[in-house]
């Protein structure tokens, strides 16, 4: 089935469950390649085409965030020829890609760690930022030197400043003002998380932001994913009642 189809038909039939901020723990690239008795790396180069396809989908559809696990804070301790042949990978993707991110009308927005990574890296994500920022298409939400409780320690730092400058009271501090501090803050709470690599975890990725997430696991290689995957992660979300700690009945009357 041709790609373009596989968006009409989740337009055609969940456009009104459409999830309006989607997470995807990107997993699976290094035993792919190893099936075919590849290296690493090309599994994490072949990944981007995924990125790519995953990119479009959430566009077309209509998906207003897109977060996607690039690099946690842990994957610094992988073997140093693979973390290289990561950071010129994403050296490549910046250079190569905002063009046409922009073209989109996407907007690129790196979280994470920045000071971790190299000059070079920081001026192309501070670039891609600047050219992208007034877009108003899809967020695309990259996450790079990215942990969940690096986000929740340092969301809780810059409130610690603001009650030592004497700007915030510590009684104002609730969960609306902690959120005001996090990577992700002022886009749409995240509907769903998918993770592909068939493991059943969360690694460190969006802790803060999980709380009332659907979530979604498929044992296909993050190199295999496609829109059709994409879809049926959409299909299985848009077919779950989200209660938020409600009875059914309760969402069922709208009240
Ligand atoms: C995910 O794929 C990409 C990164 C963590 C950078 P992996 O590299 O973790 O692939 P597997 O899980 O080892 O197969
Ligand atoms: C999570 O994958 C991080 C990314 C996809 C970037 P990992 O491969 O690092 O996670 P674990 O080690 O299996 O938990
Ligand atoms: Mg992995």
């Amino acid at each position: 089935m041709a790609k373009v189809d596989v968006v009409d038909q989740v337009l055609e039939h969940y456009s009104e469950s459409i999830p309006q901020h989607v997470g995807i723990i990107m997993d699976g690239n290094g035993r792919w390649a190893q099936q075919k008795g590849m290296p690493r790396v090309y599994g994490h180069k072949k990944g981007v085409d995924a990125v790519r396809e995953s990119v479009r989908f959430a566009r077309k559809v209509g998906i207003k965030s897109l977060t996607l696990f690039a690099f946690s804070s842990e994957n610094w301790k992988r073997p140093e020829d693979e973390v290289s042949g990561l950071m010129e990978l994403f050296m490549l993707v910046l250079t190569k890609e905002v063009k046409t991110l922009h073209k989109n009308n996407v907007r690129l927005n790196i979280i994470g760690d920045l000071s971790g990574f190299s000059d070079k890296i920081q001026e192309k994500v501070n670039a891609a930022h600047e050219l992208t920022m007034a877009n108003t298409g899809l967020v695309l939400n990259v996450a790079a030197n990215y942990g969940g409780r690096w986000d929740i320690v340092q969301s809780a730092k810059q409130l610690a400043q603001q009650v030592k400058s004497g700007e915030l009271d510590i009684d104002d501090i609730n969960e609306e003002r902690f959120d005001t501090q996090t990577s992700l803050f002022g886009q749409p709470d995240l509907d769903l998380l998918i993770r592909t690599g068939g493991e059943y975890r969360v690694s460190n990725f969006l802790l803060w932001q999980l709380a009332y997430a659907e979530l979604h696991f498929t044992p296909i290689f993050w190199p295999e994913f496609d829109a059709h995957r994409f879809a049926q992660a959409v299909e299985a979300f848009a077919g779950t009642e989200r209660r938020f700690g409600l009875t059914g009945e309760q969402i069922k009357s709208g009240s």
